[in-house]
């Protein structure tokens, strides 16, 4: 049984081979005979809120022919304290394939464990693999490859975004730098497993020089939202600004997977005149998650 939790479990192989089938499906949207989820129904299990994850997904398994059923973990018996293992042999037996968002990584792995259903990471505090598949598409139908650039995540360094970058990067064989302040900067352990070209420093002007992409997020991810205050000091100089976007290539993308915090991680005047790549980017979700189903199931 395939799953896709996480970039690191699956081979720079078998991910380029998604992105291209993600270009084919998004080329051939629209064709209604393509129809590989017939008969089939996938739940999505949000314990976090969601606008582009849930809606590309409902989104692409009905374009796949299939059904989607979502479910607040809130309103499920999840939320009552029933286990995820129970939870996953019951659906496992009612649905075909799971899209899951929630906290704590280990109970996606579980999930996918217990249901012996195709399952899909929409998100963890770890991870968020899907968002780094539609970003890489992006990147390769604006600038044609991705193998030999170089890109600049700016914010925290730690988060589940960033995560998923520090792995493409070992997949994808481009160079990462990260620009993060002390205390939110990727564990050394992870730069090890992960293996990938990966600079790490404070000075954003430094990771920015001559960039192919500059790339944010949230200072707060879901979860963190007591640390707000304090991120938001600590934050302050980690910004994609007009001055930071200098120090990249001209033709520097700048990327966002949204939600944006205007005046935080992103100024307004940045994020309006790179809108068309940022929401390509968004609607690329829809596309690379497409590619993933249908990598999942063999089609
Ligand atoms: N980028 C992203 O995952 O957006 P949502 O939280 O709206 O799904
Ligand atoms: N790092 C962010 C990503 C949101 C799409 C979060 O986890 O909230």
């Amino acid at each position: 049984m395939k799953h896709f939790l996480s970039l690191e479990e699956h081979s720079g192989e078998y991910l380029r081979a998604v992105l291209d089938r993600a270009g084919e499906l998004k080329r051939m949207r629209g064709d209604e005979t393509f129809q590989p989820l017939k008969g089939q129904t996938w739940a999505l299990i949000f314990s976090k809120s969601s606008t582009r994850t849930r809606v590309s997904f409902e989104v692409g398994i009905r374009e796949l022919g299939g059904r989607a059923m979502f479910l607040s973990s809130r309103e499920l018996q999840l939320g009552r304290g029933e286990p995820i293992k129970d939870t996953a042999r019951v659906l496992g037996r009612m649905v075909h394939g799971a899209v899951i968002r929630t906290f704590s990584h280990q109970e996606i792995v579980d999930f996918a464990t217990f249901s012996e259903i195709p399952t899909i990471n929409a998100l963890t505090d770890h991870a968020h693999p899907c968002q780094i598949m539609a970003d890489l598409l992006s990147i390769r139908e604006k600038l044609g490859s991705i193998e030999d650039r170089v890109i600049t995540f700016i914010g925290d360094g730690a988060c589940n975004v960033a995560t998923s970058w520090i792995y493409a990067a070992a997949k994808f064989g481009f160079q990462l730098r990260v620009a993060a302040p002390e205390g939110f900067q990727p564990s050394g352990e992870l730069l090890r497993a992960a293996k990938g070209q990966v600079i790490v420093t404070e000075d954003v002007n430094e990771a920015a020089n001559q960039a192919d992409v500059l790339y944010t997020d949230v200072w707060v991810s879901m979860g963190m939202e007591e640390e707000a205050e304090a991120r938001a000091r600590v934050f302050a100089g980690y910004q994609i600004n007009s001055k930071v976007l200098a120090r990249a290539k001209e033709s520097a993308l700048v990327m966002h997977c949204l939600p944006a915090y205007r005046g935080k991680e992103i100024t307004e005047e940045v994020l309006e005149a790179h809108q068309q790549t940022i929401f390509d980017q968004a609607e690329n979700r829809l596309h690379a998650q497409k590619g993933v189903i249908c990598s999942l199931l063999g089609v």
